[in-house]
């Protein structure tokens, strides 16, 4: 079967996601092309000319809400776990608009989405996942081909990179990110909220304030020496948590750490590590400490307090490795 018969049958298994999903500016309507005629030979120019524009009016008056960019797509999603914070809008009535772009990355980007119902409304990041040609994901090499699936052609789409393979690669990445940020909330760990995932979107509770301001990463700090010691300690205190579920980020660093009103919280989790089931888990561990503790030590934490062995090895112990 051709790449492009693989990607219809993918994406009409999307259809209901799909039909929410319309983007700013790169609408489609997907019953609208249904509708053409099957009729089957060459059209002339007049019934061309008609169906372009039953098509076009269809376009303009797709199911997009007046005040909005899309109806919220909660219904459709996977929804994050409860109890859902009260501060999240969970009406199925409820329109998201986008505000932004808070950051683009080489295979992500992040856009500001406000979600509102009534008077009622919450800022949300959108984490989504690229698939295009130009993406590149430092993190696919080793991680994927381990990784079980069940259709061989998926495994061949994957395998080949063909458009239909870089789709399924991002998503796999969006579930990774969203079950993983999932299992940290539900242990305590400071990560923002996942409200939800569809497609390769993942929707987060937005670090930063009322007026859509991303919070600091870590590495654009610049702490004095109480605040310094301050966010070390809420660094130990969060690797420990990850440490007693067995985990590890996998690419801790100043740039995926960010700085709310004092508190620390963890972002860019899609290739979480598991300390015991990965054979590099303690590789990874190493690394992980040893990169964040260079941040620190640059910003001046004495030595003794910031020493990444002694740290390894208490994390391990807590992970019950030692
Ligand atoms: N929940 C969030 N709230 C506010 N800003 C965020 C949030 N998540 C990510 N960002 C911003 O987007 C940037 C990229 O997000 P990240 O998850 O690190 O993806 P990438 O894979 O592109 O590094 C972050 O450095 C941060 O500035
Ligand atoms: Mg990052």
């Amino acid at each position: 079967m051709r790449e492009h018969d693989l990607f219809e049958r993918y994406e009409s298994a999307f259809d209901g996601a799909d039909d929410t999903m319309r983007r700013k500016g790169k609408r489609t309507n997907r019953r609208a092309d249904d509708a053409e005629p099957t009729r089957r030979g060459r059209m002339t120019e007049e019934e061309k000319l008609r169906v372009a524009r039953v098509r076009e009016d269809q376009l303009s008056t797709a199911d997009t809400p007046e005040d909005g960019d899309r109806w919220s797509t909660w219904g459709d999603a996977e929804q994050g776990p409860k109890p859902h914070p009260n501060w999240l809008i969970t009406e199925l009535a409820a329109v998201d608009r986008e505000l932004g772009i808070v950051k683009t990355g080489k295979e992500a980007d992040v856009f500001l989405l406000e979600r509102a119902m009534g008077d009622r409304a919450c800022l949300l990041a959108a984490k989504r996942y690229r698939s295009n040609d130009h993406r590149m994901f430092h993190r696919d090499a080793g991680y994927l081909e381990g990784r079980r699936m069940k259709k061989s052609r998926e495994t061949r789409a994957i395998a080949n990179r063909t458009a239909f393979g870089r789709n399924l690669i991002a998503e796999q990445w969006t579930v990774a990110e969203f079950a993983a940020l999932t299992r940290l909330w539900q242990i305590g760990a400071p990560v923002p909220y996942p409200v939800q995932r569809s497609g390769t979107e993942l929707l987060l509770e937005f670090i930063g304030d009322a007026d859509g301001n991303a919070a600091p990463r870590l590495a654009q700090t610049r702490p004095d020496e109480d605040e310094l010691l301050d966010l070390w300690r809420q660094l130990v205190a969060t690797l420990m948590t990850l440490a007693e579920a067995g985990i590890t980020h996998g690419d801790l660093s100043a740039y995926n750490l960010m700085v709310h009103e004092g508190r620390l919280i963890m972002i860019d989790l899609p290739q979480v590590v598991d300390l015991v089931a990965n054979p590099r888990g303690v590789e990874f561990l190493d690394r992980d400490v040893r990169n964040i503790c260079g941040w620190f030590a640059s910003r001046g934490l004495p030595a003794e307090i910031g020493e990444p062995s002694a740290l390894v090895a208490t994390l391990l112990d807590v992970a019950g490795m030692a």
